[in-house]
């Protein structure tokens, strides 16, 4: 085994040139796509990775196999780096702080990271910065005062109550949408006690759900994509579609605008998504914020001037921030997520009759396994000109559907090549595709 010392001799070895290293703490898909990018900039994205099988350690020269937990583990990732910086939000705040207390650039900085942490200091400071926000209430602490806290809150709202975890969760792990009074009591002595603490709002009646992203250098520079619009399937982004169809030039502006100032307020450095619900009344409210490459961003590697990946590194190597206009009028991205029982079609499979059916189609896979519900890569549509957003979506969906599913949702066949063989035939070797 490789001392740690050996491979971060091994690591400087390999890297002779002069551009600067950036190190990504998590080796997630948005580590993988960011390394992307890195490498057109002539840099190669270190990565702090739980694992070599992570997927940006599969595809990144320079990885670091360690926890995010682990102080040493991340002085060593941090080592020589010009910045550091996340592909979660994971990473504890006091190890954070120690580093940028030797020197270590981090960006984010832990003062501005700690409200994409935690969701009640997020709400907290919105509020003071008299941002729109859904009602909320603390209910850590005491568990006889929390459960008081609750019901007072739940009674105020008519039930129509979220319960959330304060920190730890993602796409959709972590949040609560309750509509009577016995289930969030139920969450909550689930709960109580125990390591998760737990926060509540309001269920906001909304039209839908946007995301204003958009990033900020340390010299202060800001940048703003057009805001997108989001869907959740079971808790988690399916779909994002820019620009938001049907968004006033207003609404838009304001949501950049918010999103703009409290990235300033707040110091962040990189690239920020603010998470809105659209109410059926048509106002904003935030929901939360993520500091660092998000999923509703995604669109902007095919479908923008600057993708959010090499924003990101833009903005931590304090250079001046890239164009954010979009490449066309409607640009789709759709997830591909895990389907309940992975298809005996093998990936590679699905993407050549997937290629062969849509060559307009961009595709990212992110080197994941596939599992229910498990975000394993999405697809990219720019529309052409005159192209409508709804079939431009349709498109995308179709695609992100073949790839989990191995099935066209509008019934067409798999089969019908020269041979008349089902191509979704499991016994069909990929070597034998080949040969075709
Ligand atoms: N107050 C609310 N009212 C109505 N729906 C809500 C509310 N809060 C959350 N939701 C729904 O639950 C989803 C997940 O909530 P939230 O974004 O807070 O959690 P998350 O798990 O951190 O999200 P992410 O998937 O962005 O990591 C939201 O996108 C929204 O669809
Ligand atoms: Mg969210």
């Amino acid at each position: 085994m490789t001392s740690r010392s050996d491979a971060a001799a091994g690591r400087a070895a390999r890297r002779p040139g002069s551009m600067p290293t950036v190190t990504m703490i998590g080796g997630g898909q948005l580590a993988r796509m960011t390394h992307q990018s890195a490498v057109a900039l002539g840099e190669c994205l270190r990565v702090l990775a739980a694992s070599p099988d992570d997927p940006a350690a599969q595809v990144s020269a320079d990885v670091v196999v360690g926890s995010h937990t682990d102080i040493d583990a991340l002085r060593e990732a941090a080592e020589g780096a010009v910045a550091l910086t996340f592909d979660h939000e994971g990473v504890p705040l006091e190890h954070l702080r120690a580093l940028e207390g030797e020197g270590v650039q981090v960006r984010p900085p832990s003062t501005a990271l700690q409200f994409a942490q935690d969701k009640m200091a997020m709400r907290r400071r919105l509020s003071e910065l008299g941002l729109p926000v859904p009602a909320f209430v603390d209910l850590a602490g005491d568990v006889a005062t929390g459960r008081e806290a609750l019901i007072a809150f739940g009674e105020d709202h008519d039930w129509q109550v979220v319960l959330k975890a304060v920190r730890g969760g993602y796409d959709g792990r972590g949040v609560w949408i309750v509509e009577r009074r016995d289930e969030a009591l139920a969450v909550f002595d689930a709960q109580a006690g125990g390591d998760i603490v737990l926060m509540a709002e309001q269920k906001v009646p909304m039209a839908r759900e946007l995301s204003a992203m958009i990033a900020r250098s340390p010299y202060g520079q800001g940048a703003a994509w057009p805001v997108v619009e989001t869907v959740q399937r079971k808790g988690q982004c399916a779909v994002a579609i820019a620009p938001a169809p049907g968004l006033s030039e207003e609404s838009a502006a304001r949501a950049q605008q918010m999103a703009l100032t409290l990235a300033d307020s707040l110091g962040v450095v990189g690239v920020m998504a603010m998470e809105l619900f659209e109410t059926v009344d048509g106002d904003l409210l935030v929901n939360e914020l993520a500091m660092r490459p998000h999923n509703s961003g995604h669109w902007t590697m095919d479908g923008a001037v600057t993708s959010q990946f090499e924003q990101h590194l833009r903005a931590v190597l304090d250079y001046p921030l890239g164009d954010t206009a979009a490449r066309s009028e409607a640009v789709v991205m759709a997830n591909i997520l895990g389907a309940e029982e992975a298809p005996a079609m093998s990936m590679d499979e699905r993407l050549h009759h997937l290629f062969a059916r849509m060559p307009e189609a961009k595709v990212h896979l992110y080197g994941k396994g596939e599992r229910p519900d498990r975000k394993i890569g999405h697809v990219n549509i720019v529309g052409v000109p005159g192209a409508s957003v709804d079939d431009v979506r349709e498109r995308a969906e179709r695609a992100a559907h073949w790839m989990s599913n191995a099935q066209w949702t509008d019934g067409y066949p798999t089969d019908g090549h020269e041979t008349g063989e089902s191509l979704g035939d499991e016994n069909l070797g990929d070597e034998k595709r080949r040969a075709r």
